[in-house]
Parts: C-alpha cells; sequence; structure tokens
C-alpha cells in the first residue's frame, strides 16, 4: 500500500514488522469490504514523550476525500497510549499539496495553530536527493477539542484496526 502512495518512501518489510509489534499503539489499519483502505504509522519520540509523530499517511486512491485520513489519525490520539500528548509532530515536503490540506484542516478543526520550521534539509541531510522535509507542529491538542462528537472512526476489539 506505502508502495502504491507515493511520494511515501518504502521502508523494508522488517521495519513494516517493527512498526505492526512494537508501535502496534500507535499505528492503525482501517480496512474496507476486507481491504485495506488506510494507514497510519507514528509513535511518542523518546526525547519528546508529549508529542505525538505521524510517520506515514497512506489512503488508498479508491477511498480518499472522505477525511479517511484525519479520522485515522484521531483514532490514534483517543487510545489510552496517547494520553499526555499535547502536539502532533509530522514532517512533509513542500510540494504534498494533499497532506499540507489534511495537517492545516486538522488544526483549523482542533483550533490549534500550526507551526512549520524546516527539520531535514535536503543539502544538508540528504546530500541533494531528497526534498526537504519541513515539520509541522500543531497544539496545543485539548483532548475535547479534538474530538468533536462523532468524529472518530470506530475501534474494532483487535488493537490496531479501525472500521471505517
Ligand atoms: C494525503 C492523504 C493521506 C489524504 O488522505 P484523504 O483521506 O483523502 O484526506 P481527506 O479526505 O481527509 O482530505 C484532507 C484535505 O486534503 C484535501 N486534499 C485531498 N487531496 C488533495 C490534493 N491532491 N491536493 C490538494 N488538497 C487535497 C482535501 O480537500 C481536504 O481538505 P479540507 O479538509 O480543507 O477539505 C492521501 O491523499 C494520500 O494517501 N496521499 C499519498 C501519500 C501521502 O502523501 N501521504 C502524506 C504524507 S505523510
Amino acid at each position: 500500500m506505502i508502495a502504491q502512495c507515493p511520494p511515501l518512501d518504502s521502508n523494508s518489510a522488517y521495519c513494516n514488522l517493527l512498526q505492526c509489534t512494537h508501535f502496534a499503539d500507535s499505528c492503525v489499519i482501517a480496512e474496507c469490504d476486507g481491504a485495506i483502505a488506510g494507514w497510519v504509522s507514528g509513535y511518542r519520540p523518546p526525547s519528546e514523550s508529549d508529542s505525538f509523530f505521524v510517520w506515514q499517511v497512506a489512503v488508498a486512491s479508491s477511498a480518499r476525500g472522505q477525511r479517511l485520513a484525519g479520522r485515522m489519525i484521531e483514532e490514534l490520539l483517543d487510545r489510552p497510549s496517547a494520553q499526555g500528548v499535547t502536539h502532533l509532530i509530522t514532517t512533509v515536503t513542500d510540494d504534498n499539496d494533499a497532506s499540507w490540506a489534511l495537517f492545516e484542516g486538522l488544526a483549523r478543526r482542533w483550533n490549534a495553530r500550526l507551526d512549520k520550521s524546516a527539520l531535514f534539509d535536503r543539502d544538508i541531510h540528504f546530500a541533494g536527493a531528497h526534498a526537504t522535509e519541513w515539520q509541522a507542529r500543531i497544539g496545543p491538542l485539548s483532548r475535547s477539542l479534538s474530538r468533536p462528537s462523532g468524529s472518530a472512526a470506530s475501534t474494532d476489539s483487535k488493537q490496531g484496526e479501525t472500521a471505517i
């Protein structure tokens, strides 16, 4: 699914398996009619544990435009494992309009600020081979503000799965 969602970077199968085991509390899969429709991976950075880092967000092209990405992120923030999270952080390249629209929309919806700063620079960190990754930092988050009633996707009893 990641491979079908450019411009996301593909990671090794080993990395994806670690996400699904060690980081299952902070990752979610959305299913529609038995097929995977969406995936969000994230974690709380050890050095910044009041933040939730959204690593990759992927929505199948057939499932786009239904706020699925935002609903998966809200599902993750709604879990007991996200207790104490005050900020959502992520990185986005300048040309990813859909991703900026997603995170700017979430900041508006949560009535929170979005601060943008360069995190990984094209020349300094990527030797010119990858566009600069800008950090978007959204917060402070209020748990009640972040989840207007009826907004969150329902959670299946099996950890890590969300029904849409
Ligand atoms: C980015 C992505 C996850 C959004 O998923 P989605 O569930 O379709 O998003 P939503 O329906 O919640 O739309 C979010 C916002 O983006 C806007 N949007 C969606 N596609 C867009 C596009 N191609 N260009 C500009 N805006 C776009 C929507 O209008 C919406 O804006 P609004 O809240 O102001 O109405 C999906 O397009 C995707 O998988 N893209 C490829 C992978 C990627 O770039 N992931 C993000 C980087 S981590």
